[in-house]
């Protein structure tokens, strides 16, 4: 369950978007979906997906799915296909670094013992080879819940503060293979923990900017930490992205604040999402330090195979509630960044860098997210189609109406306002962008959307192409080819790779697309990845009651999706009141690590992984076939 999203809807309702994204919403809205939906057989569907083939290296059905599809269950367990085992690789306070602590499920451990501990609520990861059993899993810890964190169940002090920060942030640690299984290295050299405050850089056309400065950092360059961190990425050059996302539910303040139009479409207020650091940590007192949330809301890039470099907020790639980064290389070289902002009715972005990768060159390429071009998205479609063109906007000072008559005096302006920036340039309003995939081996990028109640309902989101549906419970997932094949190209292609709905109840578009029946339904789409072999894998954090317009979907769960046909298998369900966040592969594919994220939340019955009484715990879970093939075959 997203609880910050339900936190911003109900504390920090949105500014109304500009007359031309209204327009052009409103315009979309006339589109008479159903007509589409009644026409649309698998056969169209699939035709559809026919874009999908023709460059291919896959064979034209695309790759092997060969695991026998699960049932969906209730369970207080995870459940994977026949011939295959999965076991916890590592769960939160599991102590990583010298001087550490076994778990305490009395007292859930101290700040300092958090500190050199696995953090809470485990989300995105990449992970780092070191050799044939040996590597570095960079994760990170989005959030906490403080329900299960602290004994007395909530942040009453400032060592309660400092324990929940230390819980945030992200974890580095090795990772060995032993007869089959990987471990943990408890105290490995490359083993760190960056939280809420550790020391950052901040670089790009903001950094040192105005309103990037503190009192505690005149230059506007130093940061303290990173938290409510999401998704992820992973640059060819070896170093980690991890992706601020709901910064805003952290910072509050006891004063009343003055009207700022920015802070209201970032959703920062008095009323913080109810972490309760500002009353003891002034660095989180809007009052106090109005420019601190300012340096949230980026992507930070961190070295995991040297743990005493300093974190770098890369402020060219634009302030929004970042989900992930997803990175190709384009074929002249350039490094492109795909990023979702989730939130209902944000938006898409790419990041274009101005040089090029040069693999020769490793301090080089150091910098090239520092300088570069975004866009941000727009999608239209014709009449009544699931499929139609797009085009990236470019988020540039001076150009598409980012003058200082609209509120943008320099580029720097921009990319702390990138989301008024994207209203301004015309903007196609989505239903919350979570992951964002590329296929590995053909340029074809995917998207999770994952639910929007609003769609239809809130003027500036009308129905428009590619979130078709009003009060969307259920989520979509949409892809699009870049013109050219080139990932840097101006425009795209796009359709709709699956509807998710539960045809069970429903006849209309909720219903879901025909790649989706009574045997693999699932609602809300967030954490999506491909493997190698360009099998997606789908993660799911939605409604887990099993009930009414969810029943028959069970807990949260994990698919598998072929891209060229469609097909969609069932291959894991999680525990009770998580959600499945976080993927990544060891360099042969016959493990893959999952995030198991918020068992128990809000008290629910589980006891994961442990099993008794024991506190409920997120933790990664690595997951093989038992015959050591490649995972998904
Ligand atoms: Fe942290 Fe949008 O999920
Ligand atoms: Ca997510
Ligand atoms: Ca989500």
């Amino acid at each position: 369950m997203n609880i910050f999203d339900l936190n911003d809807q109900a504390n920090h309702p949105r500014a109304t978007d500009s007359d031309f994204a209204k327009l052009t919403d409103s315009l979309m809205a006339r589109r008479q979906f159903l007509g589409a939906s009644a026409g649309l057989g698998l056969g169209a569907f699939l035709a559809g997906a026919a874009h999908a083939q023709g460059t291919a290296t896959q064979t034209a059905q695309g790759p092997r799915i060969g695991f026998k599809p699960i049932a969906a269950n209730s369970a207080d367990t995870v459940t994977v296909p026949e011939g295959y085992q999965w076991r916890v690789l590592t769960s939160w306070g599991d102590p990583l670094l010298p001087s550490g602590t076994s778990f305490d499920h009395a007292t859930r451990g101290s700040a300092l013992s958090q500190s050199l501990a696995m953090g809470d609520n485990n989300d995105g990861m990449s992970f780092f080879s070191l050799g044939k059993d040996h590597g570095v899993i960079a994760v990170n810890n989005e959030y906490t819940n403080y329900e299960h964190l602290f004994p007395h169940g909530r942040c009453a002090s400032i060592d309660d503060a400092r324990k929940a920060q230390a819980a945030h942030g992200v974890t580095v640690f090795e990772v060995r293979r032993q007869a089959g299984t990987w471990q943990p290295v408890p105290n490995a050299p490359l083993n760190r923990r960056i939280t809420a405050n550790t020391e950052m850089r901040l670089s790009g056309p903001a950094a040192g900017h105005p309103w990037l400065k503190t009192s505690a950092d005149p230059t506007g360059t130093v940061a303290l930490g990173t938290f409510n961190n999401c998704a992820n990425g992973r640059t060819p050059w070896g170093t980690y992205l991890t992706c601020e996302e709901n910064f805003n539910g952290y910072f509050g303040s006891a004063d009343k604040l003055p009207d700022n139009v920015a802070f209201k479409r970032y959703g920062i207020a008095a009323k913080d999402a109810g972490y309760n650091w500002h009353p003891f940590d002034g660095r989180f007192d809007l009052g106090q330090n109005p420019n601190e949330p300012n340096r949230f809301g980026w992507v930070v890039e961190i070295d995991p195979m040297n743990p005493h470099s300093t974190p770098t907020k890369r402020t060219a790639l634009g302030r929004f509630k970042h989900e992930n980064a997803e990175v190709v290389l384009s074929a002249d070289g350039r490094v492109v960044v795909y990023m979702g902002d989730d939130e209902r009715g944000e938006h898409i972005y790419k990041f274009v860098s101005a040089k090029t990768f040069d693999p020769q060159n490793a301090a080089a390429n150091r910098q090239l997210l520092d300088e570069g071009t975004l866009y941000v998205a727009r999608f239209t479609a014709a009449e009544g189609k699931l499929s139609g063109q797009g085009e990236w906007l470019e988020l540039t000072h001076g150009k598409n109406g980012l003058t200082p008559e609209n509120g943008f005096k320099d580029q720097a302006e921009v990319l702390i306002h990138a989301r008024l920036a994207a209203t301004v340039v015309g903007a196609t309003t989505m239903d919350r962008p979570e992951w964002i995939a590329a296929h590995p081996s053909r340029a074809e990028v995917y998207v999770t959307l994952t639910n929007n109640t609003d769609r239809g309902v809130k003027p500036n989101q009308a129905l428009n192409g590619p979130n078709p549906r009003a009060k969307n419970v259920y989520g979509q997932i949409v892809r699009w080819t870049p013109d050219q094949g080139l990932h840097t190209a101006p425009t795209f292609q796009w359709d709709i790779f699956v509807l998710a709905g539960n045809p069970t109840l429903h006849r209309d578009l909720m219903a879901g697309t025909p790649n989706v029946n009574a045997d693999n339904m699932f609602n809300s789409p967030d954490g999506l990845s491909f493997d190698k072999d360009g099998r997606l894998w789908i993660q799911t954090d939605g409604d887990y009651s099993n009930a009414n317009a969810f029943a028959g979907m069970g807990n949260n769960q994990m698919l598998c999706a072929n891209p060229v046909t469609g097909e969609i298998k069932r291959f894991l369900v999680g525990p009770v009141a998580c959600e499945i966040t976080g993927i990544c592969f060891a360099p042969d594919n016959a493990t893959m690590f999952v995030g198991i994220q918020h068992p128990g939340e809000a008290r629910k019955p589980s006891h994961f992984p442990q099993g008794g009484q024991a506190v409920p715990r997120s933790s990664i879970i690595a997951i093989r076939r038992k015959d050591g093939g490649v995972v998904g075959t």
